[in-house]
């Protein structure tokens, strides 16, 4: 079994520059480095696996040992298919803890041969999730020193979407109104 095979998994929801710093660093210390993208997450996602993965191949495109892929069900079925032993996680706080150190133990419970690698996110981007990122850029937020580049159009067409969502209710509102 390669020790230098890693995986990097998350939700990707899209990926940000905090993701990308820590695929970049982490792409330097392993000889492969597999993005692992949660199909089917326990939170709702807003964009498709197809697109999640997308963003991240496009932005990773300039990083040979880099690959992306989708996964479904546990995180350590799909490390033993790439027969890879390490799982990267970035921290951002001490809030990101517990729950590292939960999935941690837990990860090397049911493979006992895993081991987590945690890397320390960039200070700029302690503060940053897949979230904010999004609610800002709802909100017409100036986001582009948060996400690749690659993730514009979708952010993009997401906040399109939204804005037509809102106007179409907003019309119902003032039909409703009308008739009374
Ligand atoms: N920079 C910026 N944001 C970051 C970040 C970083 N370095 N690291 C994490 N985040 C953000 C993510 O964008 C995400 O934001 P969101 O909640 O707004 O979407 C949030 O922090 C949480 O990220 P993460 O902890 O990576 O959760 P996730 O949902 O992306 O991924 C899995 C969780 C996929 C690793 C985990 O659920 C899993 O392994 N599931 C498979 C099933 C399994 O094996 N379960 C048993 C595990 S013990």
């Amino acid at each position: 079994m390669n020790k230098k095979i890693a995986v990097y998994p998350g939700s990707f929801d899209p990926v940000t520059n905090g993701h990308l710093d820590i695929i970049t660093r982490s792409s330097e210390l392993f000889d492969r480095l597999i993005v692992g993208v949660l199909k089917n997450t326990s939170k709702p996602c807003t964009f498709a696996i197809s697109e999640r993965i997308a963003m991240l191949a496009s932005c990773t495109r300039g990083i040979n040992n880099v690959y992306v892929a989708g996964f479904d069900g546990l995180l350590v079925d799909f490390m033993k298919q790439h027969k890879a032993r390490v799982i990267v996680r970035g921290l951002r706080a001490i809030s990101d803890f517990e729950y590292e150190f939960q999935m941690a133990l837990m990860n090397r419970n049911l493979y006992p041969q895993v081991e987590t690698v945690f890397l320390m996110t960039d200070e700029h981007y302690s503060y940053l999730s897949s979230s904010i990122v999004k609610e800002l850029a709802g909100f017409n937020a100036d986001i582009k020193s948060f996400v690749p580049r690659s993730v514009m159009p979708y952010l993009n067409k997401q906040r399109t979407a939204r804005a037509k969502k809102y106007s179409d209710s907003s019309k119902t509102i003032v039909k409703k109104r009308r008739k009374h």
